[in-house]
């Protein structure tokens, strides 16, 4: 099964899209307390040496679950907000703020649809997320931050290898997963290649000034939104 190409607009209007959403909050809903071990990662510290050496005011965390990567950021000083479409995922991660007396500005929210001011963040990270969308969604949000981001905001984020698990789906047209297996039915999932990370970027206007791969297959990227306007 597959479905013709759709624009940004007609794939967050579907039914596919919806039941993406309902199928992250089914995951986050049995979850009652945040698993706050920080994960062994190896570009953290890379990545908290970049932000820092841009002193940014604020930075946005995309697709921030529990909050793990917002807090961390928090305890090393910057002012942090944190996204998530999952109602309990932001629960947890605003009890877990508190408990560190933290104050992380987390909010529901579909990433998809970034309603910021324009110029609003002068940094943006994004773990492991944007491979839970279709190539039409991600342009679109990259869009989005080009707007939202500062002039020479800096992003960092990190892609990973997907897609080559077990599990049953169909394909989109543009080889998105669509699962329909009990466990994760609902959930999309796409593998972007290095050119396709660098061309969506690049295309909404930011310059590429490091990428590099893990044993993983993590490519772990960043990029400046261009300084114009
Ligand atoms: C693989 S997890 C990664 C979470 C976190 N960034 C991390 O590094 O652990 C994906 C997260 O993205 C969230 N998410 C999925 N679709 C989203 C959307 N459209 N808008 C905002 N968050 C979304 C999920 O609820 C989930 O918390």
């Amino acid at each position: 099964m597959s479905q013709n190409s759709q624009s940004a607009e007609e794939i967050l209007g579907s039914q596919i899209y919806a039941e993406n959403v309902e199928f992250w909050n089914r995951a986050w809903s049995p979850v009652k307390t945040a698993y706050t071990q920080m994960p062994d990662l190896p570009y953290i510290s890379p990545m908290i040496n970049e932000l820092a050496a841009h002193s940014p005011a604020n930075v946005l965390d995309l697709g921030c679950g529990s909050g793990w990567l917002s807090i961390l950021l928090a305890r090393n000083g910057f002012e942090v907000t944190g996204v998530d479409v999952a109602e309990q995922a932001i629960n947890l991660a605003k009890d877990w703020a508190q408990q560190e007396s933290h104050t992380i500005d987390f909010q529901v929210k579909d990433m998809a649809k970034l309603e910021f001011s324009p110029n609003t963040f002068e940094s943006c990270v994004a773990n492991s997320i944007f491979e839970h969308f279709p190539i039409e969604l991600t342009c679109n949000i990259f869009k989005q931050l080009k707007t939202i981001m500062a002039p020479n905001a800096v992003f960092i984020g990190c892609f990973d290898k997907v897609g080559t698990g077990p599990g049953e789906y169909y394909k989109l047209n543009d080889e998105t997963h669509v699962y329909t297996d009990k466990g994760r039915k609902g959930m999309l999932l796409r593998c972007y290649s290095d050119d396709e990370l660098k061309k969506i970027m690049s295309d909404a206007g930011f310059d590429i000034t490091q990428m590099q791969t893990y044993e993983s297959g993590t490519r772990y990227i960043v990029a400046i939104r261009k300084g114009d306007s």
